[in-house]
């Protein structure tokens, strides 16, 4: 037989349901919502390594919907565990060779599934050990994903941590006009891979112009989706503009765009929009990129950080 993708093995290998001791039982799963932070719950209780009944993805899938990150305690996986675990939720994202994100391999043009994020040289090094503006991963794409989990494997003794934002909060927050007019605005966020591409030795993640005037050159390929997005499940609307991507209002003056632009960012990124995650190894967070921003404290170069992700499939904003 021909050698199975890591994926298809994950599923070959998952948990059975006649073996007792590998189903999770869905009464031992307690969901706590962070109600004194901006977004958030807590699971307790769930085994990833297991098989999850219909039932309990289910109530996983509304909890997410409703608290945009779900903080899982004490895992300890493999990552055809992980694989086959994230994709209870969905399709893992695999872009096309011509859209390139974080860990595009040279040779393919694509990411592996399981993304190491990481400082520690020879396990990917990934995003280094600098600060992370805050983003929803691969908003720059013509399908972003839906999801994202970071798995923490080894963690820095400062530093690190992760900010998570509201971005529905953020966009109900706002006045009424306000609302109105940036209901009906298209924004293209521009691929910060395809300028690293082009300028080796940067990570994608930082120094580029905030808002492209028009007389500035044009830098990968074009993907307007909606400013305010509405959450698929929920039907809420959020902000959905990132901290420091290039980025272009359609059919917009170039001075009033940027303006506005700078103004949003700045309330989006107000404390009482955000919650600040300690890690601690073992954790998983599973977040909505539909409806939130990430961002990442710096940390000591010699000190070790280790984190894997899956991103998961999505559709075309809306
Ligand atoms: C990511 C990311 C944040 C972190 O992997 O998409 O933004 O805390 N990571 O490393
Ligand atoms: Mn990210």
């Amino acid at each position: 037989m021909t050698a199975l993708t890591q994926l298809s093995q994950a599923i070959h290998d998952a948990p059975r349901w006649h073996q007792a001791e590998q189903f999770q039982d869905g009464n031992e799963i307690r969901i706590e919502a962070q109600h004194d932070q901006a977004l958030g719950a807590v699971v307790y209780g769930l085994d990833a390594r297991k098989a999850q009944s219909g039932e309990t993805i289910y109530r996983l899938k509304q909890a997410l919907a409703e608290h945009l990150i779900l903080i899982f305690k004490h895992q300890s996986l493999d990552d055809l565990q992980y694989l086959a675990f994230a994709s209870y939720f969905g399709s893992i994202f695999r872009p096309g060779a011509d859209i390139p994100v974080l860990a595009s391999q040279d040779d393919t043009g694509t990411p592996p599934d399981v993304v190491p994020v990481s400082n520690a040289v020879g396990k990917g090094d990934y995003t280094g050990h600098g600060e992370l503006a805050a983003h929803a991963d691969h908003q720059w794409t013509p399908l972003p994903s839906f999801g994202s989990l970071l798995y923490a494997i080894e963690l820095p003794q400062d530093g690190g941590q992760t900010s998570w934002y509201n971005t529905i909060k953020a966009y109900e927050a706002l006045d009424e006009a306000t609302q109105k007019h940036l209901d009906q605005l298209q924004l293209i966020t521009y691929n910060p891979f395809v300028r690293a591409k082009n300028n080796k030795g940067t990570t994608g993640y930082g120094a580029t112009p905030l808002y492209r005037f028009k007389d500035q050159p044009i830098v990968g390929h074009a993907y307007p989706h909606p400013l305010v997005r509405t959450h698929p499940e929920s039907g809420r609307k959020g902000l959905w503009l990132n901290e420091r991507s290039e980025v272009e209002l359609v059919h917009y003056d170039d001075q009033s765009g940027s303006e506005l632009i700078a103004s949003l960012r700045e309330h989006l990124l107000k404390p009482e929009f955000r919650y600040e995650h300690q890690w601690e190894e073992g954790d998983i967070v599973f977040w909505d990129n539909q409806a939130t921003l990430h961002s990442r404290r710096p940390f000591p170069s010699d000190q070790r950080r280790l984190l894997k992700r899956i991103s998961l499939a999505g559709g075309r904003p809306y």
